[in-house]
C-alpha cells in the first residue's frame, strides 16, 4: 500500500498545482490514498472551505492542518462536520474539529492520519507526546496504517516523537518548516521518518512569501503584507509503502515535482 503525503500547500500556486498535477502522480506513481497538510492553502494563511473542496476534488483523501488551522473562521463549521479534516491533536479539547481523520485507501486498507504541534518555538500547546498516546489509543482495532504529521519547528522535537511512535505507527512525518530535509529513513519496528517533507507551494520566496516584502519588513522594522510568492511552484512531500497487514512502513522515498518539469 502507498501513501503519498504532500507537505504545507501554500496559497493559490500551490493550490492550483496539485490541482494541475495530483491526477497525474497518483496514476504514475501508484498511489493508494493522498493525504496533504493544508494549513496555508488559502492566501497562505488557513484554509476555507472553498479551497479545502478544490484539494479534494483534485485527489487528496485526508487533511491534516496545523498552527493556522483556524485562521479562516468560515472553516470551522465544515470541521465540525466533515470527516476527511482534522485539527492538530494536542489542541484543547473544546478546540473545533476531530483530533484524528480515518478512510479506507484505493486498495481497501484503513488508513488513518493525524497532526501534532510542537512546543519549541511555537504557541503553548498539550503534550504531543501524550497526546499520540491518547489518539493511538482510540485508534485501536479502527487501523494499522497511522501517519503522524509532527507540525513542530524543531528538528530535535521531531526526532524525539518518531523514536516515541517507532514501532507503533507507520510513519511520522515532519512539516511547518517548508524546507525539506534529507533524514528520510524507516526506524525499528517499521516507522518511516523524514524531519519535514517541504511545501507544496511557490519557492522563489521565503517560506511560500514574497522575499521582497519580508525583507524589507526584517530590514525595516516597518510591517508589511507578507503575501503569497508566485514564483517556481513545486509539490513537496514523500511516498511511503507500507504493508497493509502489519502496518509497517517498507520504505520512503522524497517527493518533489517542479511546476517546470510538467
Ligand atoms: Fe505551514
Ligand atoms: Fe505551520
Amino acid at each position: 500500500m502507498r501513501i503519498l503525503f504532500l507537505g504545507d500547500i501554500v496559497g493559490p500556486p500551490g493550490v492550483a498545482l496539485v490541482r494541475k498535477a495530483l491526477p497525474d502522480v497518483v496514476t504514475r506513481e501508484k498511489i493508494d490514498i493522498v493525504i496533504a497538510n493544508a494549513e496555508n492553502g488559502s492566501n497562505g494563511t488557513g484554509l476555507n472551505p472553498n479551497t479545502y473542496k478544490k484539494l479534494r476534488q483534485s485527489g487528496i483523501d485526508l487533511v491534516t492542518m496545523g498552527d493556522h488551522v483556524y485562521k479562516k473562521q468560515e472553516i470551522i463549521p465544515l470541521m465540525k462536520e466533515d470527516e476527511r479534516i482534522c485539527r492538530p491533536a494536542n489542541f484543547p479539547a473544546e478546540a473545533p474539529g476531530r483530533e484524528y481523520v480515518l478512510t479506507a485507501a484505493a486498495d481497501g486498507t484503513m488508513v488513518a492520519a493525524f497532526s501534532v504541534l510542537g512546543r519549541t518555538f511555537m504557541r503553548s500547546v498539550d503534550c504531543p507526546f501524550h497526546a499520540v498516546d491518547r489518539v493511538l489509543a482510540e485508534l485501536e482495532g479502527k487501523a494499522k496504517c497511522i501517519l503522524v504529521d509532527v507540525h513542530a519547528e524543531a528538528t530535535a522535537d521531531k526526532y524525539l516523537l518518531a523514536h516515541h511512535l517507532k514501532g507503533r505507527v507507520s510513519a511520522v512525518l515532519g512539516t511547518h518548516t517548508h524546507v525539506p530535509t534529507a533524514d528520510e529513513q524507516i526506524f525499528p519496528g517499521g516507522t518511516a521518518f523524514i524531519s519535514d517533507v517541504g511545501m507544496c507551494g511557490p519557492y522563489d520566496s521565503i517560506l511560500g512569501r514574497r522575499v521582497d516584502r519580508v525583507l524589507y519588513t526584517t530590514v525595516t522594522f516597518v510591517p508589511s503584507a507578507f503575501d503569497v510568492a508566485e514564483g517556481d511552484a513545486r509539490l513537496a512531500g514523500a511516498i511511503v509503502d507500507v504493508d497493509a497487514a502489519t502496518g509497517q512502513a517498507q520504505a520512503i522515498r522524497r517527493f518533489m515535482l517542479r511546476e517546470t518539469e510538467l
